[in-house]
């Protein structure tokens, strides 16, 4: 996120306009807490995980009254145009203002679920993934070790791209997501059966799969496979972490760059994205009322690359 922010800066500063940063989110904004960002406020951030902004949730913003005090303090600051980071809950605030407040409002979608319509991936994915692949690589010298069977559970709570895309490139040899219905008995037959010969069995748990966590599962799995070595890892917040990608900081300077450009052209109610290789911009309410999910072919891909 910060160099989304960094390129939101720099834009403005690039066509005179003055850039205000809100900190802690809608919370912030109701707390009246911002400043103008100056050139050096974003030096040296492109690096940084997290957000040199804040982040918060808020309850507050969610009634009128809350929502009365963040207008009176953007009015108060003279804001005429507001980019927002985040997901579903940050654009349908930012879809709020602009219907009480009617001031122009862009989102960039930021979130390491990937689970946002309306474009190919969002800032933070292709991070998350990194360290995700990173852990699995690591898992599995203990796994073909030892001749374990590893359960290991990503994050998205209602959205497998985690866990597909790690799968594919992590080498797994099954993988749990939420949009597609587990089935435990052909796991079992599968790991007893389709990976004879292997040393190691690494399958990847999206946290929101049906069936329940990593280790719900795996209590319910242990009963079909009494002689095997099974064992469990949830990686947790370390996927939310880190010095962002090579992948994280273009997506994320070029979305930065075009929000501003759009707020130029007089655009509102747009949230950013990236098609292929191209930005788009999709309605702000059509990415909110839809939900982005992984292309199932993958879940073919990996079967493939299962089979002997
Ligand atoms: O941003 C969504 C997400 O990454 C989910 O996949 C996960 O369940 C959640 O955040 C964790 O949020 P929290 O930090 O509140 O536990």
């Amino acid at each position: 996120m910060n160099a989304a922010i960094r390129a939101i800066v720099k834009t403005c500063l690039h066509h005179k306009i003055t850039p205000f940063g809100i900190y802690d989110g809608y919370q912030g904004m109701i707390e009246g807490k911002g400043k103008e960002l100056k050139y050096r406020d974003v030096d040296n951030v492109i690096q940084l995980g997290g957000t040199i902004l804040g982040s918060a949730r808020s309850a507050e913003f969610k009634e009128t009254e809350g929502r009365k005090k963040a207008i009176s303090f953007l009015e108060s600051e003279h804001v005429d145009g507001l980019i927002v980071i985040g997901g579903d809950g940050t654009f349908t605030g930012g879809t709020v203002l602009n219907e009480e407040m009617n001031i122009p409002v862009i989102g960039i979608p930021g979130t390491i679920d990937n689970d946002i319509y309306g474009t190919d991936f969002t800032i933070g994915f292709d991070t998350a993934l990194n360290t995700v692949i990173d852990a699995v690589d690591k898992i599995r010298d203990t796994a073909s070790s030892h001749h374990r069977v590893f359960f290991i559970e990503v994050m998205g709570r209602d959205a497998g791209f985690i866990a597909l895309y790690s799968a594919i490139a992590g080498g797994a040899e099954s993988v749990l997501i939420p949009e597609e219905k587990t089935d435990l008995k052909k796991l079992a037959h599968t790991i007893r059966h389709g990976y004879k010969g292997r040393r190691s069995t690494i399958i990847l748990v999206a946290e929101g799969d049906d069936e329940g966590h990593a280790l719900d599962i795996l209590g319910k799995v242990k009963p079909l496979l009494p002689e095997y070595d099974l064992r469990h890892s949830v990686l947790g917040h370390i996927q939310r972490g880190g010095s962002p990608s090579v992948q994280d900081r273009i997506l994320a300077t070029r979305l930065g760059n075009y929000a501003v450009q759009l707020l130029l052209d007089d655009k509102s109610g747009f949230a950013t994205g990236v098609k292929g290789n191209e930005l788009v911009a999709c309605p702000m309410i059509d990415a909110i009322k839809e939900h982005a999910s992984p292309n199932l072919a993958y879940l073919e891909l990996l079967e493939v690359l299962r089979t002997k």
